[in-house]
């Protein structure tokens, strides 16, 4: 075994089982000092309480560090815009947080003069690879410590070990592997590991069973300035209260569960449940709005740009400078980005059923059927003829009965 003695080492801390035995573990492997550091990204857990037991299990320092605010403006703002679906489905709610609680760590270890960071991520997952490239950016030469990673203890060792060196436990609350932020709920592991099963109605919490949702609809209207919202039914809000109030209101619902079977980075593919109400209702308001002001050619190629954003969200990769260059593209496209998109909500259905854009291309003197249209219909035939004419020349030259003809 590698002995490296270390002077302080900066834990990222949830409270769990994996990260409290890591206390102590970091402690008599490294013969360190452990600082301890929960960045609140909106996981609604009493950090009071998780201070508390960090405190306990006898760490130097505790911090709790509220950045909600920076989360949504600095990277959930941008999913809006960047329409943020890995492989079209998941809103990036766990990717998102991990490069803005990685720049934190980072942040302590400097106050702290420390020399190294500790997570709690399994050698498993898409976690440990975006705050390794995160820490690794913002610090090279800081050392990285992942000790489930490293220790390979079982669920029953690991408490085995908590109990001979009185690390308090708790009876775990879920069978299921939570993590939670104003972006979204991810919930994995246990019987959920069957692809074919279906998550029964109380690993959710965010998102109300269809059996217990109101039995009227609910509409909401979302008002964008520049690709971002900025209020809910016409109240304006902080950034943060307006992504719970929309993923109370959603919620209750029944509109933001997203079932599927996701690629993970580390090459193995895993059934994944999210709870995301509020992620699925701004990204399919902004995807609906942009459709409003944007060109046929804007819109194809964003796509394009969208994907790969999500793409390096996803894989850790918040920190190449390609997402900075893709998010001025995106940037660019969002100034007509403007007005409001009303949806309709019922039994967890989720629809679009109105929008009104500032700097709308659409033209109804050219969109209407009626007679009064401004659209020259006569000018469709040429453009007909032309728009076609790659297309029927090949059909003709292969498939055609008559050939080309010079
Ligand atoms: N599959 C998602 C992702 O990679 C969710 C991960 C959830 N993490 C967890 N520790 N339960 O972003």
């Amino acid at each position: 075994m590698e002995l490296l003695a270390l002077t302080k080492v900066i834990l990222a801390y949830s409270g769990g089982l994996d990260t409290s035995v890591a206390i102590k573990w970091l402690e008599e492997k490294y013969d360190a000092t452990v600082v301890t550091v929960t960045v609140d990204v909106g996981q609604q857990e009493d950090l009071k309480a998780i201070a508390q037991r960090a405190e306990k299990i006898g760490v130097e320092r505790h911090y709790s560090v509220d950045a909600k605010e920076e989360f949504v403006k600095e990277y959930i703002h941008p999913a809006i815009k960047a329409n943020g679906l890995y492989e079209g489905k998941y809103p990036l709610s766990t990717a998102l947080a991990r490069p803005l609680i990685a720049s934190k760590l980072v942040e302590i270890a400097h106050k702290e003069n420390a020399d190294a960071i500790a997570h709690g991520c399994t050698g498993k997952g898409n976690d440990q690879v975006r705050f390794d490239i995160t820490i690794k950016a913002l610090d090279p030469d800081i050392k990285i410590i992942a000790p489930v990673r490293e220790w390979n203890l079982s669920r029953e060792e690991e408490i085995q070990y908590a109990k001979e060196r009185g690390v308090p436990i708790e009876a775990e609350k879920s069978i299921f592997s939570i993590d939670q932020n104003l972006w979204g709920r991810s919930i994995e592991s246990g019987p959920l590991e069957q692809p074919d099963f279906e998550p029964p109605e109380d690993v959710f919490e965010w998102v109300r069973p269809l059996s217990q949702t109101p039995d009227e609809p609910a509409y909401i209207e979302l008002k964008f300035e520049n690709g971002v919202p900025v209020s809910m039914d016409g109240f304006e809000m902080d950034s943060v209260a307006m992504i719970s109030a929309l993923n109370e209101k959603a919620g209750l619902h029944g509109v933001g569960v997203i079932d599927h079977v996701e690629d993970r980075l580390v090459g193995i593919k895993s059934r994944e449940v999210y709870e995301c109400p509020a992620a699925v209702c701004l990204i399919e308001a902004h995807k609906d709005l942009e459709k409003m002001v944007l060109t046929r050619h804007q819109l194809a190629f964003k796509e394009l740009v969208d994907r790969e954003w999500a793409w390096l969200v996803y894989a850790g990769l918040w920190v190449d400078p390609l997402r900075k260059n893709l998010d001025a593209f995106i940037d660019s496209t969002q100034r007509a980005v403007d007005g409001s998109v009303r949806l309709k909500l019922y039994k967890g259905g989720l629809r679009v059923v109105g929008r009104n854009a500032k700097k709308s291309l659409y033209a109804i003197k050219l969109a209407t059927y009626d007679r009064a249209s401004t659209f020259r219909q006569k000018a469709a035939e040429g453009f007909i003829e032309l728009w076609g004419l790659p297309s029927t020349t090949a059909y003709n030259m292969f498939e055609g009965k008559k050939g080309v003809s010079e």
